[in-house]
């Protein structure tokens, strides 16, 4: 079965690698689930709520993050939640639970405000920039104080500083990671040897070093104090959730800000509900759950642009999912990109309609064909910090700044691991004065 109806394999092939979103074709918007067969390797990709229920939830112990993960996550956090199995990651879900606990995420909140002070008058001073580079600059900095807290003068600079080179660094990830490549191939671009890798090591194991001196009840913390990890896990979980934890909020802002630019009856929709709920004086967490139509924003820039485009697993035995033997070996790819803009599951899917999610709550039920976070054991474990995050920075900046992306920029969803605009997305805040 062809993967992309009338086009070659070569020029399928070719898009695939250029960019794994647009290389599905038309066959996988209209099919729940389509088979390949690329270079020797059986490929399914499944953009369906039944299918993917089936692999996360259902059958999920039958299925481990695949290869292809660890290839590209792998060398950057081999040994942490984001890429460990089996009793190894039920001891570390475990382990960090507490911090991600709903109390524990709200009490986050004023650090948060604190970013987002530091970030807006910064803004004043300068308001041109590139949204996904300013925004990842805000969550990296929201992560800092609400996972590292600690001590005044902790050297977070170099921890960012690595972090952001291994995230979007040339070289570091690549779309033709996402081929079911042999794993004898040699990947001379991987991060395994790169500079960068070795330095944000080094960073994450200083500063495990220098907060052992002087423990809190922050993630570092509590992966210090945490006897059931060893030292190569504190490590590595400490890097997966900068990795994690920081570019996808980031994206999920820098999309919702450039459709807030792109349409400013929305945006001033948002600005309005902000006012009318927070008046002029900080959003808080207790006035997130009345400000329904900003979140709405966000449920729909995460349908639009899932920061999170393809969960990849392998079958650890035979399973059979929407009629299709799934075998060891067998590459599985869960697109949610196509899942979230296909006519089959979604009424004119390329509209920008935030209202969807008004008129109908059962579109973010268990089951819906709308999974930005995924879906069963292996759920993001930080979603509800993220939402919390990306709400209270879109409330503050709708409402207080006007959004102007740049004439003619229509920026590309460009898949490398997470959905990025290509080019970035340049833009204007300017303070609104009334
Ligand atoms: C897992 C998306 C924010 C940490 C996941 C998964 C998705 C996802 C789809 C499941 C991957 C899979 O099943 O293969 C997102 C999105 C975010 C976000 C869209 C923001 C809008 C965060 C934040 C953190 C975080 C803020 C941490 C501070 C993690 C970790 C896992 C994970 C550690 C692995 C969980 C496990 O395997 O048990 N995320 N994430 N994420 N996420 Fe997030």
């Amino acid at each position: 079965q062809p993967l992309t109806g009338d086009e070659s394999f070569l020029e399928a092939t070719w898009r695939f690698i250029r960019n794994p979103v647009e290389g599905f074709g038309p066959l996988a918007y209209r099919q729940p689930i389509v088979t390949a067969k690329t270079f020797g390797q059986t490929l399914h990709v499944i953009s369906d709520p039944v299918g993917m229920t089936d692999v996360l939830v259902r059958h999920a112990d039958k299925f481990t993050k695949t290869a292809i993960d660890a290839r590209i996550l792998g060398p950057a956090t081999k040994e942490g939640l984001l890429s460990v199995h089996g009793e190894q990651w039920k001891r570390q879900r475990k382990a960090v639970a507490p911090i991600f606990r709903k109390r524990h995420v709200e009490s986050l909140a004023p650090l948060i405000t604190d970013a987002l002070s530091d970030f807006t008058a910064r803004l004043d001073q300068r308001s041109r920039l590139d949204l996904s580079r300013a925004m990842a600059d805000l969550t990296f900095d929201v992560l800092a104080k609400a996972l590292l807290g600690g001590p005044k003068g902790l050297d977070r600079t170099r921890l960012k500083r690595a972090t952001r080179a291994v995230v979007t660094g040339a070289g570091t990830l690549r779309p033709d990671d996402l081929l079911p490549w042999p794993r004898w191939v040699p990947r001379p671009m991987t991060p395994t040897g790169s500079g960068a890798l070795r330095r944000l090591k080094r960073a994450a194991d200083d500063l495990l070093a220098e907060r052992a001196q002087n423990p809190d009840d922050d993630l570092v913390g509590l992966l210090i104090g945490a006897d059931t990890l060893s030292p190569r896990e504190r490590r590595d979980n400490l890097i997966g959730f900068f990795i994690a934890g920081h570019e996808t909020t980031a994206l999920t802002l820098t999309w919702a800000l450039y459709l807030l630019g792109r349409h400013r009856p929305t945006a001033e929709r948002v600005r309005n509900e902000v006012r009318q709920v927070c008046g002029t004086g900080d959003v808080r967490f207790d006035q997130l759950a009345d400000l329904p139509f900003t979140q709405a924003i966000i449920d729909e820039t995460m349908r639009l642009y899932p920061p999170a485009p393809l969960l990849n697993r392998e079958p650890r035995e035979v399973v059979n999912v929407l009629g299709r033997t799934l075998e060891p070996g067998h590459a599985v790819l869960l697109n949610n990109y196509v899942m979230h803009r296909t006519e089959r599951l979604w009424d004119q899917p390329l509209l920008f309609d935030p209202d969807r999610f008004l008129r109908d709550p059962s579109l973010k039920a268990k089951g819906a064909p709308y999974m930005p976070f995924g879906a069963g054991p292996r759920i993001c474990v930080g979603a509800a910090f993220a939402t919390m995050e990306a709400l209270m920075v879109l409330a503050t900046l709708a409402r207080d700044f006007d959004i102007r992306v740049d004439d003619n920029v229509y920026p590309r969803p460009l898949m490398t691991v997470t959905l990025r605009p290509e080019g970035g997305v340049p833009a204007r805040l300017e303070r609104v004065v009334e």
